[in-house]
């Protein structure tokens, strides 16, 4: 197979439950130069030196023009900061933070424990009567929902209005042909049968991003009249060091942290789960030593990462990498779960091993668009997995694999059903 034939096996749908051994395929070429121009970069130590590389942006409209067939952001929105470079990005990103504590902050992390574990409570509780869930239902995507609708101040009964919104935009999320407002989007793959059907999914998703700004900002104006103690009330009001966000930016900001929040929690939790219920003499011994669960949740951003493919980087400059040379303006697609199971970095790296000493991944990325939201999602699925595994008597795996949604970037099953004989 050439390398181009691997990575259109790694996008396709038929294979989201296993990608794995097509990963070990690819990294046998560390940057392999694709037909359509675009490199992947698959091994970790590479897939680093490019995070941290100023000569790699994550903005779009850096592509080279044969590229460009993708859309420019629609006049009126602005670029979240997930795809803007320095020093823009540090602007936007710095006023943001102001609101949500650094990575690794223990601040928001320790205020928050106590309401996640009710929400989390509350939610497993409504499941003490039955015998067989499904924990993406149930725990997995609710949980993150609630808990960062309250922290923007976005108000948990709409979440039927931008579910449907947020999920149109991440299902096709993905390294591909085209991008949406905040990311990339997906060429679904050669075998699903999609790809003639481009402009109409193109268009829903334009669709569904522009009702999510609108409904943003109709929450936006409502706020700046009255504002509350939540982080969407704090951009508007709150003017930095060197002034506040426009309306424009925050809109944006708060959609990007709405979409991060809610689509991608639920696959670690989510993947998690599955995870523990394939080595349940880890799952025995989190239950047994709840202070595990900490190992776990590292252990899992390696071994099974919620993001796969973070936001297309493209070339600002020729890069050389060892006998290759990345032309100024091609895109390049890192792929992050391949650096995490690379053997030149990680000692067994197919091994689920949640005591492994120094566990150096890529779960959420590297460089200055490190996740924002890491101190949150650590304690979420931290929260979340030690509840589940001590709480569920006996849980079993209805169907394994699970089906996955489409996703090849933001990777996860669509449904976890589970027996279990009751819950403690
Ligand atoms: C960036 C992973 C949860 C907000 C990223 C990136 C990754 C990632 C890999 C880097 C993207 C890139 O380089 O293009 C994850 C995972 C999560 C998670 C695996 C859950 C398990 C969250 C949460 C929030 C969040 C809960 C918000 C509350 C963000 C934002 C960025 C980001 C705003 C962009 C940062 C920047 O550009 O400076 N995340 N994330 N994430 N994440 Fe997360």
């Amino acid at each position: 197979m050439t390398e181009s034939q691997v990575f259109g096996r790694i996008l396709d749908r038929a294979g989201r439950a296993d990608p794995y051994p097509l990963y070990a395929e690819l990294r046998k070429t560390p940057v392999a130069a694709l037909e359509d121009g675009s490199y992947v970069v698959s091994t970790y130590r590479e897939i680093v030196a490019l995070l941290h590389d100023p000569r790699v942006s994550s903005d779009r409209r850096n592509l080279a023009e044969h590229f460009a067939d993708r859309e420019p952001v629609p006049p009126g929105r602005e670029p979240p900061f997930i795809v803007v470079d320095p020093p823009e990005h540090d602007r936007l990103r710095g006023l943001a933070m102001r609101h949500f504590g650094p990575p690794g902050s223990p601040d928001l992390v320790k205020g928050l424990r106590p309401e996640l574990t009710a929400i989390v409570t509350e939610l497993i509780d409504a499941i003490a009567g039955d015998r067989r869930a499904d924990i993406v239902e149930s725990v997995a995507y609710p949980f993150p929902v609630t808990v960062i609708c309250r922290l923007l101040g976005v108000p948990r009964e709409d979440e039927p209005r931008f579910h449907a919104w947020s999920t149109e935009i991440v299902e096709s999320v993905g390294p591909g042909e085209r991008h949406v407002p905040w990311a990339e989007v997906a060429s679904e793959g050669a075998g699903s049968g999609e790809r003639h059907d481009k402009p109409e999914r193109v268009r829903r998703r334009e669709r569904a991003a522009e009702a999510l700004a609108d409904y943003v900002r109709g929450l936006a104006d409502a706020r700046r009249r009255a504002p509350g103690r939540d982080l969407l009330s704090g951009l508007l009001t709150d003017d930095g060091p060197d002034g506040g966000m426009s309306m424009e930016e925050v809109v944006s900001t708060v959609t990007l942290l709405l979409v991060a929040g809610h689509e991608t929690t639920v696959n670690l939790i989510a993947n998690g789960m599955l995870t523990l219920l394939r080595h349940p003499e880890v799952l025995e011994r989190t239950r047994r030593e709840p202070d595990l669960v900490v190992g776990v949740v590292e252990e899992l951003l390696r071994y099974e990462p919620p993001v796969h493919f973070p936001a297309t980087r493209v070339a600002l400059d020729d890069i050389t990498i060892g006998d290759t040379t990345i032309p100024r303006g091609a895109p390049i697609v890192l792929a992050l779960a391949a650096g995490n199971r690379d053997p030149d970095h990680v000692r067994a790296p197919e091994r689920f091993d949640p005591c492994r000493e120094a566990n150096e991944h890529l779960g959420f990325g590297g460089g200055v668009h490190y996740c924002f939201g890491a101190p949150l999602a650590r304690l979420e699925a931290q929260t979340a997995l030690g509840e589940l595994t001590r709480r569920l008597r006996n849980p079993r795996l209805v169907a394994d694999p699970p089906p996955y949604r489409p996703s090849s970037a933001l990777r996860g099953p669509r449904r976890l059903l589970v027996d279990y004989d009751g819950v403690g």
